[in-house]
């Protein structure tokens, strides 16, 4: 019988390759980008699964050119660069990579929460331009976060596990979920309470998002909502760009409408709204939340251990459904 085809659109562990070429022959996308739309379509014909990125847009068009197709497996826990409702309607099973990238996910945004409030980028940058004269008492003062509040929105996995460090900086914890069925106070975090959106946005001293990308939370952060925010808070965003319009926090940080802001996500990566750039009140990072050796690692290792599952005729470990 001849081998299934699996089609990876970047570079992955050796070790993973190693798992899946015991089973499938495999045609792996190397390129320093991610792999051109009409490439992607050419290279899928007579593939069985699709391991890919979420700088790869899987449409109807793309599952058409798969037309032997069994399995995408997402190398992201985030699925929104995939139309389920297409694959659904071709059979063909979608998965992700949740749970092995909660923790360093969650690391990554303390890691912002602190570079904001604490100016510690602003102040590598003074230091590499020889700006630095000096300790004074008032040079670069940021913001104590013990007896703060931490608004949480979203609160799924990386949600959770963000409010639960919030204890070792001595905020305390709210949280917003748009899920009206989620549980209820606490969720696991004890001390968490849950609250309305209005409530968490206007009592918050630092907000992290968590949500994934939908059509409800696509400009969630709209110029109104971030005008609702307390003068001295932050907004912190390692989920998906489109959750804040980038326009409009521009806007804000520039007026001081809002402290400051710390961004690993954008609306059209890797471009980034110009007006931020000239900004010293954000932080912005290049969509690394998960970017450690033994994260990425797990990440490719489930999505592989979906296609060998699924190539082999058994239930996906880790499927999203449409
Ligand atoms: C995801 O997995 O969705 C992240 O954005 C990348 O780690």
């Amino acid at each position: 019988m001849p081998r299934p085809g699996v089609l990876i659109t970047r570079t992955i562990p050796a070790s993973v390759i190693d798992r899946l070429q015991a089973a499938c022959d495999i045609d792996l996308y190397s390129g320093p980008t991610a792999i051109p739309p009409d490439e992607l379509k050419a290279r899928l014909a007579g593939k069985q699964a699709l391991m890919c990125l979420l700088t790869d847009r899987i449409d109807a068009a793309v599952l058409d050119a798969g037309r032997g197709l069994r399995i995408v497996a997402n190398i992201a826990v985030g699925f929104d660069n995939i139309d389920r409702a297409a694959a659904q309607a071709r059979r063909i099973v979608v998965t992700n990579t949740p749970d092995v990238l909660t923790e360093a996910t969650a690391d990554l945004t303390w890691g912002l929460i602190l570079s904001i409030t604490r100016r510690i980028p602003e102040g590598e940058r003074m230091v590499r331009r020889g700006e630095w004269k000096g300790w004074a008492l008032d040079f670069l003062l940021g913001s104590d976060l013990r007896g703060k509040q931490l608004g949480v929105v979203g609160f799924g996995r990386i949600g959770q596990r963000v409010a639960a460090r919030a204890g070792a900086f001595g905020m305390n914890v709210v949280y917003t979920t748009l899920d009206a069925d989620a549980p209820g106070d606490g969720a696991g975090v004890p001390g968490a309470v849950r609250v309305p959106f209005d409530r968490l946005l206007t009592t918050s001293d630092v907000i992290s998002c968590h949500v994934p990308l939908t059509p409800e939370t696509r400009h969630l952060f709209d110029g109104p909502a971030i005008g609702r925010m307390k003068r001295g808070a932050y907004l912190v965003n390692t989920s998906r760009g489109p959750v804040i319009d980038e326009a409009a926090l521009a806007v804000a940080l520039r007026e001081r409408v809002i402290a400051g802001a710390a961004l690993d996500v954008y609306e059209r990566e890797p471009v980034i709204h110009a007006d931020l750039y000239a900004l010293e009140n954000v932080v912005l990072a290049p969509h690394i939340g998960s970017a450690t050796v033994e994260t990425r690692t797990a990440m490719a290792d489930l999505a592989a251990r979906n296609v060998l599952a699924v190539l082999a005729g058994k239930p996906p470990i880790t499927p999203v459904s449409p």
